[in-house]
């Protein structure tokens, strides 16, 4: 009854492009039909059109070694000049690239001409600290101007930048210094965040204590927080006294297409994060490609906001290079949602008469749960298009965000794509494709999508399977940091010379695609990815922890949350008298040993896991536990009691 009942709402809920919308749309259905006429014709034809290069390429794509893809392998460009010069030179200098808005509410509009000197300036000082082309340069920095100067900077003069969040731990910090070996850390002395300052350069001092590499020679410090900080005379540098009085003066040279661009660490099925590394051409072609036509950008009258962090791919691709390269005006907001009120969000995008928001259902669900009166209250009407990414977004979310903070008639997208796919794979294209709730709907054109069962044949008709992408994309990962076996394994043996992106989907009968979440031991938490394993070794680090399973628990708000099981050792358990200590203590063991996002929503003290005849935890079961479900088929379990167990000792 209540599948028929969702049925009946599914078909209900189909909304056309409104004739407005669509006459004046970037996007048209041509884009489609030029890509299946030629795909590589249509991406080189888009490399061409949207970025600035000072070698033309003549091949498009090379994949004679596959999974090693080259694109555009003859062209040279630089990046940063796409993002900012030649938008100074077409006259743009003086369009404001960036409204920001720190949290306390201090704020600053930085123009075009702007941004190019700084970043000019600060691409000068890295390369008075030695910073040569391929360096590693680690940013840790909050959501400030500085953050994408930073990266600019770096694309500016060949370096590869590997931005780590302000919210990872010291220890996670480190072993990203390490990882790439990093000659030069961008940090703050802290940032503003639930209205106070939370300290980012005391975590660096302590990382670099930790990092065993030893590689870092510099740290470069803005002012933000204004909190004390230790200083090392010797290795410190406040950006203030370097960046600000550095020349503006900057000649870019032009790097070739498959020139690195930056590295950024996720978490995969093991406990080491992977280093995902992006190069140039390619990359800021799909960037720019999606950010124009899944956004409709008009840039000479658009405000458009992504509520994500630069820390986050999405970051990457949808604040700094498809925004720029575009030359869009956008908001940068330093803070949280909800300081110093509810309704921050709203107030910004009334201050700035923002007209296209890009933020992530978990967000969505948690404004939901406050009520419509809070964005009532703020002008919302220049909004014209909303999108989504990160996780599935539920139909009812959708609507809410349509109806609520679109006024109930503008498009919204959700997008789907991963670290490693580097932009936009999956979405409608507003004004041309009709929309439906709850899907991600279609392949951006030129971009390949499957469905395939574990044997690799095309799932027919509305059967679920596993994600592919069957042909490379321009803004594909190259590889993984330091380690290509691992990259062919997580990714091409299991289907060839398919990309295996981890997710499964179902196509419905009008061929949408709906994602059905990861198939591996990876959870999404607020739209963040997090590995089990790496959490399992987080808690069985601390001494007294025995053994440790977790899980993603479905979460009404966070879409998935960390749940974990843990076995005390014996030593321990008479010392650990209150379970409820001993869970706390392990729940912020882990938010101090990876970053408060891995915090488990709750840890259970239990004497047994349930685990297989060979030895292998059965998490199945446990999440059935954590999501206070009945407990499946036990049948293969070593003891089949054993849940009886542990449910006792879970309630
Ligand atoms: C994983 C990638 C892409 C930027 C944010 C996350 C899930 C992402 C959607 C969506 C359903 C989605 C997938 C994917 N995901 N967007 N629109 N619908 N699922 O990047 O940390 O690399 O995570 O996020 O499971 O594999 P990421």
């Amino acid at each position: 009854m209540n599948a028929q009942i969702d049925h009946a709402l599914e078909e209900i809920r189909r909304f056309r492009p409104s004739p407005e919308f669509a006459a004046q749309a970037v996007a048209d259905e041509g884009l489609y039909d030029a890509a299946r006429a030629d795909r590589l014709e249509f991406w080189a034809d888009q490399a061409r059109t949207l970025l600035q290069w000072e070698k033309p390429f003549t091949r498009t794509l090379d994949w004679s070694n596959p999974p090693f893809a080259k694109w555009f392998d003859d062209g040279e460009l630089n990046v940063a000049v796409n993002c900012l010069d030649r938008h100074v030179e077409a006259g743009l200098g003086d369009r404001v690239a960036i409204h920001w808005e720190g949290e306390p509410g201090d704020s600053r509009d930085i123009t075009y001409a702007e941004l190019t000197d700084e970043v000019k300036r600060a691409a000068n000082t890295l390369a008075d600290l030695g910073v040569g082309e391929q360096d590693r340069v680690a940013i840790y920095l909050p959501m400030i101007p500085e953050a994408v100067v930073a990266m600019l900077a770096c694309a500016r003069i060949g370096a590869i930048h590997s931005v780590v969040f302000g919210g990872f731990s010291a220890d996670s910090l480190a072993s990203r210094i390490d990882d790439a070996e990093a000659s030069v850390v961008i940090t703050a002395d802290g940032g503003y965040r639930k209205g106070r300052v939370f300290p980012l350069k005391p975590v660096v001092d302590e990382a670099l204590g930790k990092a065993e590499g030893g590689t870092v020679r510099n740290v470069l410090v803005v002012r933000r927080g204004e909190n004390e900080v230790d200083w090392n005379a010797d290795r410190d540098l406040w950006w203030h006294e370097t960046v600000a009085t550095a020349s503006n003066e900057h000649e870019a040279k032009g790097f070739e297409a498959e020139h690195p661009l930056f590295i950024l660490y996720t978490s995969g099925t093991t406990g080491k994060p992977k280093g995902i590394l992006h190069t140039s051409g390619g990359y800021l072609t799909q960037a720019a490609f999606t950010h124009k036509n899944v956004f409709d950008l008009h840039p000479e009258r658009d405000v458009y906001w992504c509520t994500a962090d630069v820390g986050w791919i999405t970051g990457h691709s949808y604040v700094v290079y498809g925004p720029l390269a575009n030359g869009a005006t956008q908001v940068l907001y330093e803070g949280t949602p909800d300081t110093p009120h509810p309704g921050r969000w709203w107030e910004i995008v009334e201050k700035y008469g923002v007209t296209i928001l890009y933020t992530a259902p978990t967000a969505i669900r948690s404004f939901m749960k406050l009520g419509r009166q809070i964005p009532h209250e703020f002008n919302l009407r220049t909004l014209r298009l909303l999108g989504s990414v990160g996780e599935p977004i539920n139909p009812e979310a959708w609507i809410w965000y349509r109806h609520v903070i679109g006024g109930g008639s503008i498009p919204v997208v959700d997008t789907w794509w991963q670290t490693e796919t580097g932009a936009i794979m999956i979405s409608a294209l507003p004004g041309v494709t009709d929309l439906k709730p709850g899907s991600a709907q279609v392949p951006v054109p030129g971009i390949s999508i499957d469905i395939l069962d574990d044997d690799g044949t095309a799932v027919e008709g509305e059967g679920g399977g596993l994600l592919v992408a069957t042909e490379p994309w321009p803004s594909m990962l190259r590889g993984i940091w330091g380690d290509p076996e691992r990259f062919k394994e997580t990714y091409w043996e299991k289907f060839g010379d398919k990309y295996f992106a981890g997710d499964g989907a179902r196509r419905d009968e009008d061929g949408d695609i709906w994602l059905l979440g990861r198939v591996d031991d990876v959870m999404n938490v607020s739209g963040h990815r997090l590995s089990t394993a790496e959490i399992e070794s987080s808690l069985v680090a601390h001494p007294w922890t025995a053994e440790a399973a977790v899980v993603g628990a479905s979460d009404e708000t966070t879409g998935q949350a960390v749940v974990a099981f843990v076995i005390l050792k014996a030593s321990q358990v008479s010392h650990v008298t209150d379970p409820f200590e001993a869970s706390e203590e392990l729940r912020k063991h882990v938010a101090t040993q990876i970053g408060a996002i891995a915090r488990p929503r709750q840890v259970f003290i239990v004497n047994e896991l349930p685990k297989t005849r060979s030895g292998k935890i059965m998490r199945r079961l446990l999440r059935d536990l954590a999501e206070g479900r009945e407990v499946g088929d036990t049948t293969t379990l070593a003891d089949t009691s054993i849940m009886e167990v542990i449910s006792a000792q879970v309630r």
